[in-house]
C-alpha cells in the first residue's frame, strides 16, 4: 500500500515538474527503434556529463545522425569530432560500436530487454541497460546512479557505506521492488530528477519533496545525515 503511494506521488510530481529534454520526446516516438536510440545516446551521454552540456551535443548528434543505420555509416573520426568537448572519448566510440553492431549482425533491431541490452551492446552497462529497457521499451526494471542511491538511502535510511558493493546491490533489489509496474520509465526518471534538483546531496528541499511523509531520514529529521557518510 505505501508502495503503491509513492509510486502515485512521484509520478504525479514528475508529470508536473519534469524537464523539457529533447530525448524524453523522442524516447516516445512511435518507432521502437528510433525510442531504443534516442535512451541509448543520451544515457550514455549523461553518464559522465551534466545535462546542461549533454543538451547541444544530443541535438547535433541527431541531426547528424538521426537513427542507427545512419550511425553505422559514420566513420569513428567523425565521431569523435562530434564528441569532442564530452570527454571521455571511448564512450562515443562504443555507441559507433553498438550501431554497427545492431544494423550489421543483428538484423537492424535493437534488443529491447535490459538483459539482452547489456550483454549485447558494447558501453551498455547495468544502469544504460535498465534506462533503455524502462523508458524506451515500458520494462519493469528498476535502475541506480548516484542520484537513485541518494534518494532510495534517504527513502529508507540505509546509514551504510555506499560505495560497498553489497550496499548497492541491496539498493538495486530495492529499486526493482519500487518501480512501477505501469510507468517505469517515467518512475525511474522521476526519482533521478528528484535526485537531481530536490533531494540534493547539500541541503535537501524537503518542503517541495513529493514524498517526505514517506521519507524516514525526513521522519527522523535529519535528511543530509542519512546518506550516510559519502554525502553522495
Ligand atoms: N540523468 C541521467 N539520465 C536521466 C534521465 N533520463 N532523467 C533524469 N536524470 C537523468
Amino acid at each position: 500500500e505505501e508502495i503503491r503511494n509513492l509510486r502515485e506521488k512521484l509520478i504525479n510530481w514528475y508529470d508536473i515538474n519534469k524537464r523539457d529534454l529533447q530525448w524524453r520526446d523522442l524516447a516516445k516516438h512511435i518507432d521502437p527503434n528510433i525510442r531504443g536510440y534516442s535512451v541509448l545516446v543520451s544515457e550514455i551521454m549523461l553518464q559522465q556529463t551534466q545535462v546542461a552540456t549533454v543538451k547541444s551535443y544530443y541535438s547535433k548528434w541527431i541531426e547528424k545522425w538521426p537513427d542507427l543505420t545512419a550511425l553505422s555509416k559514420a566513420t569513428l573520426e567523425e565521431v569523435n569530432t562530434l564528441w569532442s568537448g564530452l570527454g571521455y572519448y571511448s564512450r562515443g566510440k562504443r555507441l559507433h560500436e553498438a550501431a554497427c553492431k545492431i544494423v550489421h549482425e543483428m538484423d537492424g533491431t535493437m534488443p529491447q530487454k535490459a538483459e539482452q541490452l547489456q550483454k549485447q551492446l558494447p558501453g551498455v552497462g547495468p544502469y544504460t541497460a535498465a534506462a533503455i529497457g524502462s523508458i524506451a521499451f515500458n520494462e519493469r526494471v528498476g535502475l541506480v546512479d548516484g542520484n537513485v542511491i541518494r534518494v532510495i538511502t534517504r527513502l529508507c535510511s540505509i546509514g551504510a557505506d555506499t560505495s560497498k558493493k553489497s550496499v548497492v546491490d541491496v539498493i538495486w533489489k530495492l529499486s526493482n521492488e519500487m518501480v512501477d509496474p505501469e510507468r517505469p520509465g517515467d518512475f525511474n526518471q522521476g526519482m533521478m530528477e528528484l535526485g537531481a534538483t530536490v533531494c540534493t546531496p547539500k541541503s535537501p528541499l524537503c518542503q517541495s519533496c513529493p514524498i517526505s511523509l514517506m521519507c524516514r531520514a525526513y521522519k527522523r529529521s535529519n535528511p543530509k545525515e542519512a546518506a550516510g557518510p559519502a554525502d553522495i
